[in-house]
């Protein structure tokens, strides 16, 4: 026995030199050679098994034969069936649960079971001029597909932030070899110091919870054969008020400060991130005294009604299931434009208008009355001058302007009072009526000259 051992070993050997020549020189190797797609085969137990064997030679063969054997660790091998060329030979115990159809080598297990699980091992002889031998080994493990997993929450009722603990436990009923993962948003869940899996990953524990942790949580379950998903779930967790805020949807915010035109109605917003809801309440502050004046996440402010020019708000949310509260308080100015602007608010003319307006027309007409002198009045007053008796002249000289506001229209220009000795004076080029008085009376200031003008325009019109 020992003899044939050494024989065949020495046979391999040539066999393997003799492939290795041919390969060399012609491409091609008489050899045999098997193939199997998968040295690991997962099996879903009460299901069939196949486990695929390919071989092929290049000499010509007189035998073939195939031998299946079963393994398991710390066991003797055991044989299950065997062929040549196309009789099959089972082991009696097996024979109705493995088939092989030579000259195909593959093997089919049905039904499977758990106690199938180990290693197949399967041989190939080939006789013919000298027999070539290879085998090769396939692991099979079998497996319960995993059921759908569920998730269970504790405490169902939910947790305070920063005060309570979460464990989210998966649950599945069937499935072997169970491999747990939790996702959360459709994340794996990486390992933190809030939140720590237990040793087989089936449940996680979040101690304390934050508002971090919300999210839709999930738990993975795969096997070798399968994997399954559970429904999301998201832990209740209780957290704010967080990032109080005052809104308008009118008025200027800068700051805390928000900036009103009279009249308007401004309608605030108070917002704060919570769960649950938070409650609203809004204060008003006068001086040191404090009052509660609406409840509720919307304060409307007539700012007509509002007495003092400028007034404190504080809105303040509650969370009733954490306990916690925030208040921020806020100053609503109203402007002052607006106080002036309301009383007008019935007129069409603004009073800058009517200035305007009326100040337009004044101009205007001095500038008409102005241009009508500068052409006019000269012929006038020459004419007027020669065709009266001095008498005349002076009663219209004497006449004093002051009850018509037109007797005072008229170029004034500052002279220096002549004194006796009757030096020159220095008439203006600009008051043409000059020339006909000067003659009169040296006394005589071109201020009292040119009020003669209207008084002509009176003699005119009567
Ligand atoms: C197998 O088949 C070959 C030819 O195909 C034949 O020569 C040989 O005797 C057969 N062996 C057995 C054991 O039947
Ligand atoms: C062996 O038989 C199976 C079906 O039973 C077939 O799918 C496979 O291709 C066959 N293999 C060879 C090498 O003929
Ligand atoms: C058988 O092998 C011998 C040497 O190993 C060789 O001389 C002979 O030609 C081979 N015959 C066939 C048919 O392959
Ligand atoms: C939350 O967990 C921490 C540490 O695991 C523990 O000390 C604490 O008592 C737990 N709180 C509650 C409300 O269960
Ligand atoms: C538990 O999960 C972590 C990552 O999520 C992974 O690294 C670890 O291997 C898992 N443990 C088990 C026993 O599956
Ligand atoms: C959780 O899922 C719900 C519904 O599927 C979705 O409306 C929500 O936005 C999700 N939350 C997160 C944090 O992804
Ligand atoms: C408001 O209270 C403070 C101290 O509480 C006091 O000093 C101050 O005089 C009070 N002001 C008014 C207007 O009452
Ligand atoms: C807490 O406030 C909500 C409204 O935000 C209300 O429905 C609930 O009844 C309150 N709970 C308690 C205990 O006051």
């Amino acid at each position: 026995m020992g003899q044939d051992a050494f024989m065949e070993s020495v046979s391999g050997t040539i066999g393997v030199f003799q492939c290795k020549i041919y390969l060399l020189l012609l491409g091609a190797c008489s050899g045999l050679k098997v193939v199997v797609p998968s040295h690991t085969v997962h099996g879903i137990r009460g299901q069939a098994l196949y486990l695929p064997v390919h071989y092929g030679f290049h000499t010509l063969a007189s035998d073939i034969q195939i031998i299946w054997l079963f393994e398991r660790p710390h066991t003797m091998p055991k044989y299950l069936l065997g062929s040549v060329n196309k009789s099959v030979v089972p082991d009696l115990e097996y024979q109705h649960k493995f088939t092989m159809m030579p000259p195909n080598a593959s093997l089919l297990i049905n039904p499977l079971q758990f106690t199938d699980e180990g290693n197949y091992i399967v041989k190939v002889n080939v006789h013919g001029n000298g027999t070539l031998s290879a085998s090769q080994k396939i692991q099979v493990t079998v497996d319960d597909p995993v059921t759908k997993p569920v998730v269970q929450t504790q405490p169902s009722s939910g947790a305070i932030e920063y005060v309570g603990n979460v464990t989210l436990t998966c649950l599945v009923e069937g499935g072997t070899r169970l491999v747990y993962q939790w996702l959360k948003n459709g994340r794996p869940v990486h390992p933190r110091s809030t939140n720590s899996p237990s040793p087989q990953n089936n449940s996680l524990h979040i101690a304390p919870v934050t508002r971090e942790d919300i999210g839709n949580y999930s738990c993975l379950v795969k096997n070798p054969v399968s994997e399954m998903e559970s429904d999301t779930i998201m832990p209740t967790i209780y957290y704010g008020p967080y990032g109080l805020r005052v809104n308008s949807d009118k008025g200027l915010k800068v700051g805390e400060v928000f900036t009103v035109d009279i009249g308007e109605a401004v309608l605030f917003d108070c917002s704060a991130d919570s769960y649950p809801p938070n409650t609203y309440s809004w204060i008003q502050r006068t001086d040191n005294t404090t009052y509660v004046i609406k409840h509720g996440p919307r304060l409307e402010v007539a700012s007509e009604k509002v007495a003092q020019k400028t007034a404190d708000y504080v809105c303040c949310a509650y969370n009733n299931v954490t306990g916690r509260q925030d208040e921020t308080r806020f100053t609503v100015i109203i402007t002052s434009v607006g106080l002036e602007r309301l009383p007008q608010k019935g007129k069409s003319l603004s009073p800058l208008a009517s200035i305007t307006g009326i100040s337009l027309f004044l101009i205007i007409s001095m500038c008409l009355l102005l241009l009508w002198k500068k052409y006019q009045p000269y012929k006038v007053i020459k004419q007027k001058l020669e065709g009266r008796p001095e008498t005349d002249y002076r009663k219209a000289r004497t006449f004093s302007g002051h009850e018509d506001a037109l007797d005072d229209f008229g170029i004034y220009e500052f002279v220096a009072f002549p004194d006796a000795s009757g030096v020159p004076r220095m008439p203006s080029r600009s008051v043409p009526a000059s020339d006909g008085v000067s003659g009169q009376d040296l006394h005589n200031t071109i201020y009292e000259v040119i009020q003669h003008i209207p008084a002509q325009q009176q003699d005119r019109l009567e």
